[in-house]
């Protein structure tokens, strides 16, 4: 069917930088000796014409992509790395990510089920990109050198605004799945809209993202979580059917209950709402999965309790018992980061009550034991989880978080309870008595802990020395050594 298309062409003048005009030199030279002609293709083109920063060029040569890349590579000095699998190679140039591939008439992922991949025009290996906005190529070539060539109005859906597959969307889709989750990525990322004829067909091939590798989707999902509105995306998967395939947990938050006239908030789209507002406050990623994993229990622990209403009872510790089962699937990294994610999980519910009750010392000593280094993030995803509409309610709220605050840093400033170890270790309680590790060693470790926080005993080693030997006392336990 693309045989009859015809490339529309135009000059654009793109800012080009004096590090790239040095690349298109060389990489137009060695093209013209090897008479392959070359072009700029993909994201790098529409960024340019978008005006977004892009560090990576990627390159279509008609002919030996990989001997152009090699040629390259010798002339500018730098070693090129071959995916003989992929047909590509990658090499760097300053701080630019450079790849050559040759045009390719199959699909445009050798990765995928067709490993054949057949050389093909220019014209064929842009039918096969994923949308017409990375459709775009800039010839580095003697005759049109410059020249931008267009061959299913990428520009005028750069300009509409509009993400659209250069060819029908269902094959464009199946060549490579993922490129449905590329879709709602883009359209959060550079605030476009998916054209209902590729938005139907996402919804009738959702499915077909289970060929797609897990890790290939998570990748997506973490771009689209750093996005300036990630709600974009998430909005467009539920709308599409992708986030049952990606995240169900998150669908069955959506949606309103009603029991004798009473209804809750739709917790989808209030989850939505906080995340926007997280990432308004904060780029940090696994902050961001907090925010959009915080209530991700509220479908399990919901009840309707007769002259209560709707309660979502240790949805914060069945959550955090969530993340990692979603961490595990999604292969995300299960050290730092999902401790940090559950911990922030647990934990978001606290500065609420702090905020609402009349706060005790030994409460906030107890929140910055346990936030932690996490604090000032626990802060946030609190702040960013008020999502009335009532402007005086969320005027109170945030006043009473700055009350919660100050006082935080009152009692971090006098007790030093950030990052705090108690003065008494497991070692120092197993020496004294003579006693090797087990159960009774944890029970007395915390029960000092415990007394510290509350404020029972002050924060010194002989205050919970003291301490120490009294509970040790009421198991029968003697000190052999001296303090
Ligand atoms: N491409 C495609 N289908 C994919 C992935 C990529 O058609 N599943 C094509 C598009 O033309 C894309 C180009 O390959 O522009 C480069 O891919 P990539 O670097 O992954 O994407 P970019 O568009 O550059 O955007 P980003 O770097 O933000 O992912």
């Amino acid at each position: 069917m693309q045989r009859f298309v015809t490339i529309r062409t135009c000059y654009k003048p793109l800012p080009v930088s004096d590090t790239e005009q040095q690349l298109y030199e060389v990489v137009a030279a060695e093209a013209a000796a090897r008479q392959a002609p070359v072009y700029v293709v993909g994201g790098h083109v529409r960024d340019k014409l978008l005006q977004r920063d892009s560090k990576d060029i990627d390159f279509t040569v008609v002919g030996n992509g990989l001997a152009l890349a090699e040629a390259v590579g010798q002339k500018l000095q730098t070693p090129v790395t071959v995916f003989k699998n992929f047909g590509t190679a990658r090499l760097q140039y300053h701080d630019f990510a450079v790849e050559f591939v040759g045009a390719r008439r199959e699909s445009y992922r050798p990765a995928s089920r067709k490993p054949e991949v057949q050389a093909g025009t220019l014209l064929d290996d842009l039918a096969r990109r994923d949308f017409t906005i990375n459709a775009l190529a800039v010839s580095l070539n003697a005759d049109d050198y410059g020249m931008l060539l267009d061959a299913f109005d990428g520009l005028g859906d750069l300009e509409r605004r509009l993400l659209r597959t250069p060819l029908e969307p269902e094959l464009t889709f199946s060549d490579d799945p993922l490129r449905m989750l590329r879709a709602v990525r883009f359209a959060a990322q550079l605030d476009f809209a998916v054209v209902p004829e590729a938005r139907m067909a996402m919804r009738q091939h959702a499915e077909r993202l289970r060929i797609v590798s897990i890790e290939r989707i998570t990748d997506e999902l973490n771009k689209m979580l750093m996005t300036d509105r990630p709600s974009i995306a998430f909005d467009l998967m539920f709308k599409t059917d992708l986030l049952r395939e990606v995240l169900p947990e998150l669908v069955l938050l959506y949606g309103v209950e009603h029991v004798e006239g009473k209804g809750h908030k739709d917790n989808f789209y209030h989850t939505l709402q906080v995340l926007d507002q997280v990432a308004k406050r904060s780029d940090d990623l696994w902050l961001r999965w907090a925010a959009l994993l915080h209530d991700i229990a509220k479908y399990d622990t919901k009840r309707f309790e007769k002259g209560k209403g709707w309660t979502f009872h240790g949805h914060e510790v069945v959550g955090a018992r969530k993340v990692e089962t979603i961490f595990r699937r999604l292969h995300l990294p299960l050290q730092e980061p999902m401790k940090r994610v559950q911990k922030l999980v647990l934990l978001h519910l606290r500065p609420i009550a702090l905020s609402k009750e009349e706060v005790t010392d030994s409460a906030i000593r107890r929140l910055l034991f346990e936030a932690g280094d996490d604090l000032e993030a626990l802060m946030t995803l609190c702040e960013s989880d008020i999502t009335s509409k009532n402007e005086k309610k969320v005027k109170k709220y945030l006043e009473n978080f700055r009350l919660v605050r100050s006082k935080l840093i009152e009692v971090e400033e006098r007790d030093r309870i950030r990052n705090w170890q108690p003065p008494i270790s497991g070692e120092v309680i197993m020496r004294t008595f003579a006693k090797p590790p087990g159960r009774e060693i944890g029970i007395i470790k915390e029960a000092i802990r415990e007394a510290i926080l509350e404020g029972r005993i002050r924060n010194t080693y002989d205050d919970a020395y003291a301490f120490m030997l009294e509970k040790a006392a009421e198991l029968g336990w003697h000190p052999v050594t001296k303090n």
